[in-house]
């Protein structure tokens, strides 16, 4: 039995994890933290997440919980994560990464400490989206060089970063395929006289709304014709799940950064 820690446990993808676990016969919940300010610290995670009681209490001390979690899984924000990081680093503990918009830096900080410890880092846990990916760069390659290349996200209205970072992985796999840099080839909202579209160009439009989960359509638009390969997750239990398949493989590795495409067995290296 693979004992996890969560990270952010009180957050909508902590609860979703929690739930999770609860219903897992190779993972057990062994930790919940949240920050030392938050309200439901010393709550019963299950009792947290809307089930029965589980007795692990919400902590805020990772150091004191460390020796009795073999994965940290974290879905909580850029630099509470990368506080998390630094002493995973420190400790030699895996991580299953879920949070998303990390700074080009952040992310580097990140690839550093794959050198000594086992990382998994996904802006999106869902085995869809993961294939997804896959289609994409199929996609691309066939008609990616003469078609308007857009991709259109929404999410629920607290989510903090944008475009969401499954919506940007979505963009580096396009622009990789053709050869492109998603840095210099981005275009994020459109407004006022821009002039016309530059078919080099990969466009991003984000919206926020409601209790929309999580949906992606990427659009290959030609005259007379479109592809759009889409996902749509309609609950967060798709990316638990992920999350825990993720903690199940890393426990496999002792070094290095990887993604769902490895978990998956979808990447040709
Ligand atoms: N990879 C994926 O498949 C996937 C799927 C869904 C979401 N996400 C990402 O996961 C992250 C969390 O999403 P969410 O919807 O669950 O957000 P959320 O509901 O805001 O949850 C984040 C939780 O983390 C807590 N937190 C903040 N700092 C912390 C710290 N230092 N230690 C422990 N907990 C801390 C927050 O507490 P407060 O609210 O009190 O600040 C909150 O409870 C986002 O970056 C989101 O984009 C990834």
């Amino acid at each position: 039995m693979i004992r996890v820690g969560i990270a952010g446990a009180a957050g909508r993808m902590g609860k979703s994890l929690i739930a999770a676990c609860q219903e897992s016969d190779e993972v057990t919940l062994a930790a919940a933290l949240e920050h030392s300010d938050s309200a439901v610290l010393g709550q019963d995670a299950g009792e947290i997440a809307g089930l029965s009681r589980v007795g692990v209490p919400i902590r805020s001390d990772l150091v004191a919980i460390c020796d009795s979690i073999d994965v940290l899984i974290d879905f909580t924000r850029p630099e509470s994560t990368l506080g998390h990081v630094s002493l995973a680093r420190d400790r030699g503990m895996r991580m299953v990464i879920g949070t998303t918009g990390f700074s080009a830096e952040q992310r580097r900080t990140i690839e550093e400490a794959g050198q000594s410890i086992a990382i998994i880092l996904a802006p999106n846990m869902s085995v869809g989206v993961n294939l997804v990916l896959k289609l994409l760069e199929l996609a691309a390659r066939t008609i990616g060089e003469y078609t308007d290349i857009e991709i259109v996200e929404a999410h629920h209205r607290h989510k903090v970063d944008a475009p969401s970072g499954t919506a940007l992985r979505m963009g580096e796999v396009v622009a990789e395929a053709l050869g492109r840099d998603l840095r210099s080839c981005a275009v994020f909202g459109r407004q006022g006289n821009m002039g016309e579209r530059d078919r080099k160009t990969i466009g991003f439009a984000t919206i926020r709304a409601g209790d929309i989960v999580g949906e992606h359509t990427v659009m290959f638009a030609d005259e007379g014709e479109r592809v759009e390969i889409s996902h749509k997750a309609s609950s967060r239990s798709t990316f638990a799940k992920g999350a825990l398949r993720a903690a199940q493989w890393v426990m496999g590795q002792t070094h290095g950064l990887f993604d769902m495409q490895d978990v998956l067995g979808l990447k040709v290296r």
